[in-house]
Order: structure tokens, then C-alpha cells, then sequence
């Protein structure tokens, strides 16, 4: 949707909705957090890394070369000892950290002090397996403890993470892998989709294939399916179990790399972006606890983003972890097992916090009231969502029906590139309008600024002062982090989404700006669509927009001129197109229209038009045509469009 559009769109919203006066009465944050950050925003920043144990106090707040910036610089500490030993230390070992549930229905309790356990095992492994602090680890593994274990245990020693989502393809782990020189890989026999075992590590076989810089691949059963084996390959139970249940965890400087995550960007070549450790920390407890009011001892937490996410990353490991708190880990689907199994989970496990995404959301709603009515969810708090903009019907919904009218939503607006969060609503303290995630949170700081840089009601968001949980850059593309973040705006860090301040000084988001799709809160670009497409033998040039779509917010819409040589069967084509997409990224970029036309409108210069395809894919006239360079090109592609199934 074009940012003119949905500024008039959202522009009237006049409800509002108080703090529960009761949540309000005993709030870990109050209005007095604005304040302080406001007076000194380093000396906030300060009090909240001293949630964290810190091996060496650091010597100076921020060190600030834009765009570089180093946070707590002198200091020293290693975040997975803040993630466990300091709480089995404090007594919290009975603690329950995860509440595991499988897709099948298997499950699994991990109290803090076995999860300290599990994570020194496998850094001994890790150790003996040669990865020392500085190298890089890959894991591919479905949500079962073992990811979080795997994390926590590179952390232990210093070596960074990248976790790539078990969704992606052969092509994408190889490109991951192959960027950060991956030492080892993690993954597992398989996991479990709608079902039934999925398998995983075919991928890791032809991926490590392709990349000498690994040197083992660690092996978790998970589903007993077959696999092939190669001389690289280890069973995670055969090195794993055998080692001690202990580990003595080295300090590491407060800027040693954490973890990369890939992302994606406007180009086809994916983003290593770099995370440090003690900013990150610092930002994703803070936020942790001061979003969803949590109350350590007594909450149940759930954050249903995968770890192959950021929102897995922040939330559902390191975030809850730092602060003690008891989280569900649910491997599977929400319709595994019935389509009201998350709320069969949220009544057994008597779940107080939810964060999820929009699309599921939605997708709950044409599911029906009935399923989440026919079970007791008065446990519930605090309702967080994440990912895209939630539209306020789902906002109220969620609400209603989820909230029972009780609980406030915290809509959190923030990036892979961000670490954590930075919009948000304070439970005990914002009154809401439903749709809108209000405005920064305490120590953070946002512009919205018009296309000179000045500061204007309505137009692109910019960060105007560097946060600890930010990116620290590009794995090995300084120009690139430079130009992607940085060089639209002086000094400043662009998000790529657009905003707009409303009447009462309430900030909107607009979605992206550039040419990166969200589809059910998931990145993907246009670009790496489109050359996925045209790395098919029958494809001559194909052009991605992203369409509205009513439940998974953006769905993928392909335009694909034929090779001439090229035989159009119909929806067997589109099926192989479709799946080439599937192999070549992985299933969730696969479109949900392919259009084969006989040409895309271009512009006499030749650029594509994708303004007016992305009015052809959301059914509208399509907008001024005068600069194409063809005009009879429109009509061709507005025949095929009535004539199209297009969808599966
Ligand atoms: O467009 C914004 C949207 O998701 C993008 C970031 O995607 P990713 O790095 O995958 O991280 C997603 C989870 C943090 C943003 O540029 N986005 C994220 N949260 C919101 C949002 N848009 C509107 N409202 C949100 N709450």
C-alpha cells in the first residue's frame, strides 16, 4: 500500500484505552521511566545494565563515531551466565525457565538449574568440537529446546550464532553459511509440521557440501527419521550427553559479537546483521520487563515467534532468560492438534503474558470466537504484538476475545536491525488507540522526518540517537550498512517503514517504504523473489509487489514474462514456478499469484513500473500510465488478471 494511502486511512482514530487500574496500582514502569530517560538518557541506560552482573563495570557509556557506536565500552560479561548461572546462584535453580511443548503433544519441563546444566554440556561440546570465542556457529533447528540450548551455549564461549529459520532452503543455509564462515552447524533429523516429521538435515547435507569452512555438523534427534550420514556428522546425544555438566564461562567484552541474523533487504543478497553483547542484553531485559509488566515469580510467558526470528532471538530466549522468567516454547503450527491449540495451552499452562503477530491474529478471528470461548484464558494479563501493523479491528478483537476486555495491549514496533524493542505503549501507563504502538519507549528517541531531513508529521521514521540493542553492522559489508542505514539521512538511522504523529501526538506506523514485503511478519524482498524467479529456465523477467492481504497482512504477487522458447502449461507452470521459488528461498517467499504476461510495464528508461502492478494485484484502476513507455501493455495485463485463478 502506498504511504499516501493508509495516511488517510488511519488518520480518525479516536478510542482510547486506559490502563487496568489494577495493573496500573503495581507497575514495574510509571511515567516518572519518560522522565529520567528524558533528563539523561546515558544514565538511563546506565540503571538498566545494572539489571545485568557484569564481570568488569564499563569505563564509559557510549562511545558514538557515527554510524558506529560502542555501548558500555570497557565492560565486561558473558550473557549466557546472565541468562542462568546468576539465578541458580540466587536460588532460582527450581525455577521452571521453559515449559517445552512438541508439536505431537510431547513435553518437556527445563528448570533453570538443568538448563545451565544442558547449556554447559553443550558448550563442552562446542569446545571439543574446536569452536573457540570469535568463530561463528549455524543453526537450523525447529523450535525445540535444543535451539535455545544451542544459543546459549555458543554465548557461553563467545561464539557468535546465526539461526537460520527452518523454513528456508538448501540455497538460502548456503548463502548464510557461506557469508559468515560457519565452523559448525547445528540442526537435527527433522521437526514437526501440521502432523507430521519434516525433514531437515537433506538441507544441511547439500548446504555443507558447498562449504568448506565447516567442520562438523552436530546432529539432534528429533523425529527418528531417516538420514544420510557423512564424516562431518555427530549425534548431538552421542558428544553432548557424555560431557560435564558444568562450565566454568569466560567474560567477554561488552561489544563481542553475539549472534548474526540474516535479513532481508532490497537487494537479493541477504543481510548478516551483527549484534554485540551488553547493549543488546541491556535493552532486550529492560524491555522485557517493562513492556509486559513482568513479575518474574509469578508470570507465565509466551512469545510464539520462532527462534529462526528475531522476535524468537529477543524474546523468547535472551530477554525472559536475563530476567528469570517462565516462558512456553510451542514447537508447531496453531492449528497442530486442533485449530484451538494455542488456547489449550494458554488454559493448561495458565499462560499470563501472549506475544504474537498480527496475521495469527487474524487468522484466530475467521477462525471464529468459539474456539478460543470454549477455553478458560482468564489467566491472561498482558497481550503484546509484534511484526507488522495490527489493524484496529484486530487490535480490538484481540482484546475482546482474547483479553476478555481485561488486558492491555502492547503493540511493539521494532527491527532485526534494532535488537529490541523501541515503540511501544507501558502497560500501567499508556491509554491506547487500538492499531497504534504510541511512541518510543523510555531512552529511545525517533524523528519522523520528510524526504529533506525535517522533522514533519507525516513521512519516513528515523532513530536520531543510537540505542544499546542497535546493530553494530553488516557482517562484512561496511559500505552497505553505511548505505542502507545511513546515508539517506545525516547521521541518522532510517528504518525504511513511514510514520505519521497524529493529532494527539500519537505515532502511526505505515509499513515499509522500499521494496520489502511483510507477508504474515515475515521479511522478504521483492528483489529476492524476482531473481529467484528469473534463475528459471522458462523465465524471461518477472516483477514482485507486495498486495494487501486480509489475513497475512502482504501475500507475495508474481508478474513473469516467458522465455520465448518457453511452453506456458497453465497451472502446471505456475506449480513449478511456484516450488522453484519454494527451493530456491524456501516455502514462505513462494507467491501467492503468479500473472504470466506478455510484458511488464516499463517506464521509456526502462524501469518497472511496480506502482502499477501493486494496483493491478489489489484490484484497482490502475493510476497515471502516461510515463510507460507501452501503454497497450496494461491492458494485456488487466485481461490476464480477470482471467486468473492465480491463487492455491
Ligand atoms: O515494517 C516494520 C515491521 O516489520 C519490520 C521489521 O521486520 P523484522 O526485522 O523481520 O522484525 C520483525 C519483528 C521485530 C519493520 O521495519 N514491523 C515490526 N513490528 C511492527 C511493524 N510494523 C508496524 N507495527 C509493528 N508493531
Amino acid at each position: 500500500m502506498g504511504l499516501m494511502t493508509d495516511l488517510s486511512a488511519l488518520s480518525h482514530e479516536s478510542r482510547r484505552f486506559e490502563p487496568p487500574a489494577e495493573l496500573a496500582a503495581s507497575a514495574n514502569v510509571t511515567a516518572e521511566a519518560y522522565e529520567q530517560s528524558n533528563k539523561d538518557r546515558l544514565a538511563f541506560w546506565e540503571t538498566q545494565a545494572d539489571r545485568l552482573l557484569w564481570d568488569r563495570r564499563w569505563d564509559e557509556v557510549l562511545d558514538w563515531q557515527p554510524p558506529f557506536a560502542s555501548w558500555f565500552v570497557g565492560g565486561r560479561l558473558n550473557a549466557s551466565v546472565n541468562c542462568l548461572d546468576r539465578h541458580v546462584d540466587n536460588g532460582l535453580g527450581d525455577r521452571v525457565a521453559y515449559h517445552f511443548v512438541g508439536e505431537p503433544g510431547d513435553t518437556r519441563t527445563i528448570t533453570y538449574a538443568e538448563l545451565l546444566k544442558e547449556v554447559s554440556k553443550a558448550a563442552n561440546a562446542l569446545t571439543e568440537l574446536g569452536v573457540e570465542a570469535g568463530d561463528r556457529v549455524c543453526i537450523y533447528l525447529p523450535l525445540i529446546p535444543e535451539a535455545a540450548i544451542a544459543m546459549l551455549a555458543c554465548a557461553r564461549i563467545g561464539a557468535a550464532h546465526s539461526v537460520v529459520f527452518g523454513g528456508f532452503s538448501a540455497q538460502a543455509l548456503i548463502d548464510r553459511i557461506q557469508d559468515a564462515n560457519a565452523k559448525v552447524v547445528i540442526t537435527a533429523d527433522g521437526g514437526y509440521r501440521r502432523g507430521a516429521p519434516s525433514a531437515l538435515k537433506p538441507a544441511v547435507d547439500e548446504a555443507v557440501a558447498q562449504c568448506p569452512s565447516v567442520t562438523s555438523v552436530l546432529v539432534v534427534k528429533r523425529t527418528n527419521q531417516e538420514v544420510a550420514w557423512s564424516d562431518k556428522d555427530i549425534w548431538w546425544e552421542d558428544v553432548v550427553d557424555r560431557q560435564p555438566d558444568t562450565h566454568q564461562a569466560e567474560a567477554f567484552d561488552a561489544e563481542q559479537p553475539l549472534f548474526l541474523l540474516y535479513t532481508s533487504g532490497t537487494t537479493g543478497k541477504p543481510k548478516g546483521i551483527l549484534h554485540t553483547t551488553g547493549g543488546y542484553l541491556t535493552q532486550v531485559a529492560y524491555t522485557h520487563w517493562a513492556v509486559f509488566d513482568l513479575k518474574a515469580e509469578t508470570d507465565v510467558y509466551w512469545c510464539t515467534a520462532d527462534v529462526g526470528w528475531v522476535t524468537g532471538h529477543s524474546y523468547s530466549v535472551y530477554g525472559p532468560l536475563a530476567n528469570g522468567a517462565t516462558s512456553v516454547l510451542y514447537e508447531g503450527t496453531p492449528d497442530a492438534g486442533g485449530k484451538d491449540r494455542w488456547w489449550q495451552i494458554v488454559e493448561q499452562y495458565g499462560v499470563t503474558i501472549l506475544y504474537t503477530a498480527p496475521t495469527a491474529i487474524r487468522t484466530f478471528m475467521k477462525w471464529g470466537d468459539d474456539l478460543p470461548g470454549s477455553r478458560d484464558l482468564t489467566s491472561l494479563r498482558v497481550l503484546g504484538s509484534v511484526g507488522e501493523p495490527i489493524n484496529p479491528e484486530a487490535w480490538i478483537w484481540y482484546r475482546d476475545v482474547i483479553g476478555g476486555g481485561r488486558c492491555p495491549i502492547v503493540d511493539t514496533w521494532w527491527q532485526t536491525e534494532t535488537g529490541a524493542m523501541m515503540i511501544s505503549p507501558l502497560p500501567g501507563v499508556t491509554s491506547c488507540k487500538p492499531g497504534s504502538a504510541m511512541g518510543p519507549l523510555p531512552g529511545i528517541s525517533v524523528d519522523v522526518c520528510n524526504d529533506a531531513g525535517k522533522s514533519t508529521s507525516a513521512g519516513f521514521l528515523t532513530l536520531n540517537e543510537p540505542w544499546p540493542a542497535m546493530l553494530r553492522g553488516i557482517w562484512n559489508d561496511e559500505a552497505r550498512f553505511r548505505e542502507t542505514y545511513w546515508s539517506r539521512f545525516e547521521g541518522r538511522y532510517f528504518a525504511g517503514d513511514g510514520a505519521k504523529w497524529d493529532e494527539d501526538h500519537v505515532l502511526w506506523l505505515l509499513g515499509r517504504v522500499d521494496d520489502v514485503m511483510n507477508v504474515s511478519g515475515h521479511r522478504i524482498s521483492t528483489t529476492e523473489v524476482e531473481s529467484a524467479l528469473v534463475s528459471h529456465p522458462s523465465v524471461a523477467e518477472a516483477a514482485v509487489v507486495g498486495a494487501n492481504d486480509a489475513t497475512t497482512g502482504q501475500a507475495i504477487v508474481a508478474f513473469v514474462t516467458l522465455k520465448s522458447a518457453a511452453v506456458d502449461d497453465g497451472e502446471a507452470l505456475l506449480k513449478a514456478l511456484r516450488e522453484h521459488v519454494a527451493k530456491e528461498i524456501g516455502p514462505i517467499a513462494k507467491p501467492r499469484t503468479i500473472l504470466i504476461t506478455p510484458e511488464l510495464p516499463k517506464t521509456r528508461s526502462g524501469k518497472i513500473m511496480r506502482r502499477l502492478l501493486r494496483d493491478v494485484a489489489e484490484g484497482r484502476e490502475m493510476g497515471d500510465v502516461t510515463t510507460l513507455a507501452d501503454p497497450t501493455v496494461v491492458n494485456a495485463i488487466n485481461e490476464k488478471m480477470g482471467t486468473s485463478s492465480g491463487e492455491d
